[in-house]
């Protein structure tokens, strides 16, 4: 038995699965005590930066995901910058400042493009990509002098824009061995031709075509490697899911706009759809310490994922509208449930980003064919989704 806690409609539909309401650390390790959990996969940061790997690890219950330290890499931008700075990985140059009056100061110095994020974790809403000195400003008083983000904002890194194409880019870590899994791209903004404010993520595909076999030897030499001989080396050995989010500049140089220490969402369902290997079968190796020996198995078809999100998402996403035409899943097509609930058996929206419907063809226009084929039939009120997912893959020449 698979249980997810807390879980959605989705997994409440599958008879495979079983929802368990509990979100706490403590109280999940007593519930993986007592029901004899084997392995216990770890999705979201927060109980991860809350330190879950720790207390089931101290409790002698195997967990796949990164220790409250390794974690940092996610829950504070200021451990992640200086990390890359000490291990000479490549990424943009930086200050951090809890002092509003010194980062006011610092941005006069350097100018507008500049991007200002929270150190801590803030669900998407910490980082603003300034195009005028005026944003930059506002920016930082609403972090340092407003306190709009509470402790997550109460220090800010400002760091140098980059340029280029985005990619994701997310490898399975046992402490040492590293295991990458497909590549990926995702779409940010919520509205057509990357308009609009940032979310979460729109939609994404995999493969990646931007990440070329030789980009994808030098990020792992340029960046993986050298981040997960880093984290061992400050003794806080990284293992679990780490995802790289990656700017690539126009001569293809690679450098890292962030880390996460979980899967993408919404990456990891195209990139999931996609994979043959047997999962529990990747985890249990994770746990041992033998990524070393296992080789993934992926479908050579592009998966292309499209979300459709509440009403209001980003800001203020509308609960409670009822979701009809899910279509049943097939070879080509699979939907995927994040924010939805039953409520007294019927489907309901319950979060920002509802559904990820992913399609899978044989090129990307033909994925997308499948996805927006189902999208078509799924109703609820209100809902927002984009028209154009992949169209940089789509864009490429060949
Ligand atoms: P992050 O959470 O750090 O990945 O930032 C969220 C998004 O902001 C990224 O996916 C980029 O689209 C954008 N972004 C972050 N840092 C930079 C940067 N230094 N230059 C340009 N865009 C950035
Ligand atoms: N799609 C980006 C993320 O999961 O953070």
């Amino acid at each position: 038995m698979v249980y997810v806690a807390p879980g959605n409609a989705g997994t409440a539909l599958d008879i495979r699965l079983k929802n368990v309401p509990i979100t706490d650390p403590g109280w999940l390790a007593q519930f993986a005590q007592n029901e004899h959990i084997n392995l216990t996969v770890v999705g979201p940061e927060t109980p991860l930066a809350a330190g879950i790997v720790n207390i089931f690890r101290e409790q002698g219950l195997k967990i796949f995901g990164p220790t409250r330290e390794a974690a940092q890499l996610e829950s504070s931008k200021e451990f992640a910058k200086s990390f890359m700075q000490r291990h000479r990985i490549p990424t943009a140059r930086y200050q951090s400042f809890s002092n509003a009056a010194a980062a006011h100061k610092y941005i006069d110095e350097r100018g507008a493009p500049i991007v200002i994020k929270a150190d801590g974790l803030a669900a998407g809403k910490g980082v603003v990509v300034a195009t005028t000195l005026q944003q930059a400003h506002a920016a930082v008083d609403m972090m340092l002098s407003d306190n709009r983000l509470g402790d997550a904002g109460a220090r800010v890194v400002i760091e140098e824009f980059l340029e280029g194409e985005e990619a994701s880019f997310i490898v399975m870590v046992d402490g040492k061995n590293v295991l990458p899994l497909a590549t990926s791209q995702d779409h940010k903004r919520l509205l057509d031709h990357d308009e609009g404010p940032n979310t979460g993520g729109m939609g994404a595909y995999s493969p990646a075509p931007i990440i070329t076999p030789s980009l994808h030897a030098r990020v792992m030499r340029e960046i993986i490697n050298p981040t997960v001989l880093g984290m061992a080396k400050d003794g806080m050995p990284f293992t679990g899911f780490l995802y790289a989010g990656l700017m690539i500049d126009a001569r293809g140089n690679p450098r890292t706009l962030e880390f996460n220490c979980r899967m993408g969402d919404p990456e990891t369902q195209p990139i999931m759809a996609r994979l043959k290997t047997d999962l529990v079968s990747v985890m249990e190796h994770a746990v041992n310490g033998t990524l070393d020996t296992v080789e993934l198995e992926w479908d050579r078809r592009t998966a292309l994922g499209v979300v459709m999100a509440a009403a209001g998402y980003p800001d203020d996403p509308q609960k409670g509208a009822h979701i009809t035409g899910i279509p049943e899943a097939s070879a080509d097509c699979v939907t995927f449930h994040a924010g939805t609930a039953l409520e007294n058996g019927k489907l309901e929206v319950s979060g920002g980003r509802v559904l990820c419907v992913v399609g899978m063809g044989d090129s990307v226009r033909m994925a997308q064919k499948q996805a927006y084929t189902a999208v078509e039939q799924i109703h609820f009120d209100g809902a927002q989704f984009r028209r154009d997912i992949g169209w940089r893959a789509l864009k490429r020449p060949g």
